[in-house]
């Protein structure tokens, strides 16, 4: 998508789609830049339509020759905010994409280089669609062009289209099926970024079990396709500001194993990778930003599947840390792969480790699909984290890390237990994860609920949403 600025007159822009925005209750000031009759025309239009500037309230209409437009839209920004222009500017070019609208004018008045960020996010967030399973006929085109009329600051449009970039990546991993997105080919994934000036290093099923690698292993051992470990570093030129680490969930499909999931639970267990989906994501948008700062993107790919070799309920595996797990339940596996994970960020020595992880059905029940989970011992870590998902417009909601329910994990024969009963299973699942990170501020993203949409929400299309990439892009960044 090609970005531009004009400063020519709207009635007189040749395009596909021209949008206006509107401040709450502005509708006659914002479209008085269409001269007086036009402007008393379509504001009729949109009164009609119940529009006067609620945040991404939509309607188009076709212009009828009265403007070089082939089609005008009037659009809500709220207050003007940040993340109000990010939505109203999504919701543009969700029905941009609808319609095959390929060049879109946004005439949303001036915007300050945050909101010309947010602006350029939200269209690249709403055109997004995973359809190339769908026939040439069904497909709409895609936005090819947008232009801002109005004084935009354009240096912003750089850290949004790598953050957009990461997001599309993401994406599309998590809505690619599992008959291509598997173990190898997510490894892939992030090989590719080699180009791009990062270094990858991948393990295979049989050296993650020479490392010791024990939950990685059993999880991954029930699958014909063979688990990977992948270690991606972004090495700045001169000394680091910073040295991070981003651990994700790579579960390219989440059968439960032998705690098999009922069939309804298992329909979208594709998007059971989007942890590491959101790593790879950040880290391309990361190599393309190339900050000061040291960067390690590190995720374990299994398929939880169910071949005579699966790992069984009452295996005690030796994870890499040397602690032991009891396993009473093979669908609590995300835990399992991510615990290794940790315990070799941990080794790093890095000075903050965030991993992200579609971990919990409880996280979902808790909040629901509109905010992620995060649980984290370190105040610093976690409100940092807060401001950089504020700032990304993602819901993110802090949750206690209660000690008191470690006993939960209590074990007859190994140092804990997989899985903590019915209570408080997010927490639970948290306590577990800790127990692999002894010596690094770490936090814990649970984005079981954000990172797969069953139904369309906001401008997002349905599928995977790339959940908490511009979070932690921002925060890397910060
Ligand atoms: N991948 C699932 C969690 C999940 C659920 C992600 C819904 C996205 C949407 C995870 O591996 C899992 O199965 N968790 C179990 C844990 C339980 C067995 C302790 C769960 O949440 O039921
Ligand atoms: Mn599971
Ligand atoms: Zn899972």
């Amino acid at each position: 998508m090609e970005l531009l600025t004009t400063t020519a007159s709207l009635a007189g822009i040749d395009c596909d789609l021209l949008a206006i925005g509107v401040r709450q209750g502005q509708l006659d000031a914002a479209l008085a830049v269409l001269g007086a009759d036009l402007a008393s025309d379509f504001a009729a239009a949109a009164r009609l339509d119940e529009l006067e500037g609620k945040v991404a309230t939509i309607a188009a209409w076709p212009s009828l020759g009265r403007l070089a437009a082939t089609r005008l839209a009037v659009v809500g920004l709220g207050e003007g905010s940040d993340d109000e222009i990010r939505r109203a500017a999504g919701a543009v070019a969700s029905l941009a994409r609808s319609k095959g609208a390929a060049r879109v004018v946004l005439a949303f008045g001036e915007l300050d280089a945050s909101r010309s960020q947010a602006a350029v996010e939200g269209v690249e967030a709403g055109r997004y669609r995973y359809d190339g399973y769908k026939a040439a006929d069904a497909r709409k085109a895609d936005i090819a062009s947008l232009a801002f009329a109005g004084p935009v600051q354009a240096q912003a449009f750089t850290r949004a289209r790598a953050i957009a970039e990461g997001q599309r990546l993401a994406r599309d991993l998590v809505n690619g099926p599992p008959a291509d997105i598997y173990p190898e080919t997510l490894a892939d994934a992030a090989a590719e970024l080699a180009a791009m000036g990062l270094t990858v290093e991948v393990w295979d099923q049989d050296r993650i079990r020479a490392e010791g690698m024990g939950g990685i292993t059993a999880v991954g051992q029930g699958s014909p396709r063979g688990a990977r470990f992948v270690h991606m570093r972004w090495t700045p030129s001169g000394a680091p500001r910073r040295r991070l680490a981003l651990v994700g969930k790579g579960v390219t499909f989440d059968s439960g194993g032998l705690s098999l999931k009922p069939s309804a639970g298992m329909q979208t267990m594709r998007c059971d990778m989007a942890g590491s989906a959101a790593v790879i994501g950040a880290m391309r948008a990361i190599a393309e930003l190339q900050p000061d700062v040291e960067v390690h993107g590190i995720f374990g790919a299994v398929e939880n599947m169910n071949d005579g070799n699966a790992y069984k309920l009452g295996d005690i595996l030796r994870m890499y840390n040397g602690k032991t797990v009891e396993i009473h339940n093979t669908d609590a596996e995300g835990r399992l792969v991510l615990a290794d994970c940790l315990t070799y960020a941990d080794r790093l020595g890095v000075e903050a480790i965030v991993d992200l992880a579609t971990l919990t059905g409880a996280a979902v029940v808790a909040l629901g699909s509109d905010y992620t989970a995060l649980f984290s011992p370190d105040d610093a870590l976690a409100n940092n984290l807060l401001a950089s998902a504020q700032d990304a417009g993602e819901g993110l909601w802090r949750m206690p890390l209660n000690e008191g329910y470690k006993d939960l994990l209590k074990a007859e024969w190994g140092t804990m237990k997989n899985v903590g009963g019915p209570e408080a299973g997010s927490i639970t699942a948290a306590l577990f994860l800790k127990e692999f990170v002894e010596a690094t501020p770490w936090a814990h993203l649970d984005i079981a609920g954000p990172a797969f949409r069953d139904k369309a929400w906001r401008h997002f299309a349905p599928g995977g949403t790339g959940a908490m990439v511009s979070t932690l892009v921002r925060w890397i960044l910060s």
